[in-house]
């Protein structure tokens, strides 16, 4: 894989305050070319966040999860790419008129800003819940069978893509097609700590897998060398992918 093409599928996840999120976008400024922002960092500092990571030349996933009625979610959609925002995530379970509203939203953002349209992943089953916590809320199908349907009904619904485990991401890879959006968290490089990520698979695996863009957090963010840990990622995609 060249260069660019690698920086253009990594994404570092900022979940730190303000402060600590400025200073890690100065530091990977002309290194990285996308941040993800999280609910931590936007409900403290809003779509302001995101406008000053915009304004340093980054691309900017918005990782919300929306899930709410279609009206409010065509409306939020349509905020947050309007601050802004080039990827959103929301959630798979709100249904095929939830899904076509955020689509629409994102839409209209890029009517009234003339900016290209915000691209759109959908959470299937979160990585955190387990069969235990699936018969919780009265689903009793496999995990798998129902992340599988909800990827189908995102992507019938106008949705870009997923947001799934590198586990899953051949499977979903072969169900979506070659333009989907795969995005995996769960990455870890080579003997890099774990944290409370416990299936994970290493960059260039997760891209043989099929993933489009790979969300990496503290491997980057709690590294000594920020930049030196984002760098070795690149490096290892532009010789093993
Ligand atoms: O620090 P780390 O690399 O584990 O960060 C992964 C990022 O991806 C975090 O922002 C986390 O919220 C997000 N994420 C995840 N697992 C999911 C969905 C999102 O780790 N299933």
């Amino acid at each position: 894989m060249l260069d660019a093409e690698a920086r253009e599928r990594v994404i570092v996840a900022l979940d730190c305050d303000r402060e600590e999120a400025l200073s890690l976008a100065d530091a990977l400024s002309g290194h990285a070319k996308w941040l993800k922002v999280g609910m931590t960092l936007y409900y403290a500092e809003g779509p302001s966040i995101v406008r000053e990571f915009k304004e340093r030349g980054f691309k900017v996933f918005l990782d919300l999860k929306i899930h709410d009625i279609p009206h409010q979610v065509r409306g939020a959609a349509r905020s947050a790419a309007g601050a802004g925002a080039d990827l959103l995530s929301v959630h798979g379970l709100g249904a095929g008129a939830m899904l076509k509203a955020a689509r629409e939203g994102a839409e209209k953002a890029a009517e009234a800003t003339g900016a290209e349209r915000a691209k759109l992943v959908a959470i299937t089953v979160l990585t955190s819940m387990d069969e235990a916590a699936m018969e919780q809320i009265g689903l009793t199908c496999p995990i798998t069978d129902e992340a599988a349907r909800l990827a189908a009904l995102a992507k019938g619904s106008g949705i870009d893509g997923i947001v799934c485990s590198p586990r899953e991401a051949a499977e979903m890879r072969e169900l979506l097609g070659p333009d989907a959006l795969i995005v995996t968290p769960g990455v870890r490089p080579a003997g890099a700590e774990l944290g409370d990520q416990s299936r994970v698979a290493t960059p260039a695996a997760a891209i043989s897998a099929g993933a489009s863009h790979l969300v990496i957090g503290r491997p980057i963010t709690g590294a000594q060398d920020p930049v030196a840990a984002y760098e070795a990622i690149v490096e290892e995609l532009v010789r093993d992918a």
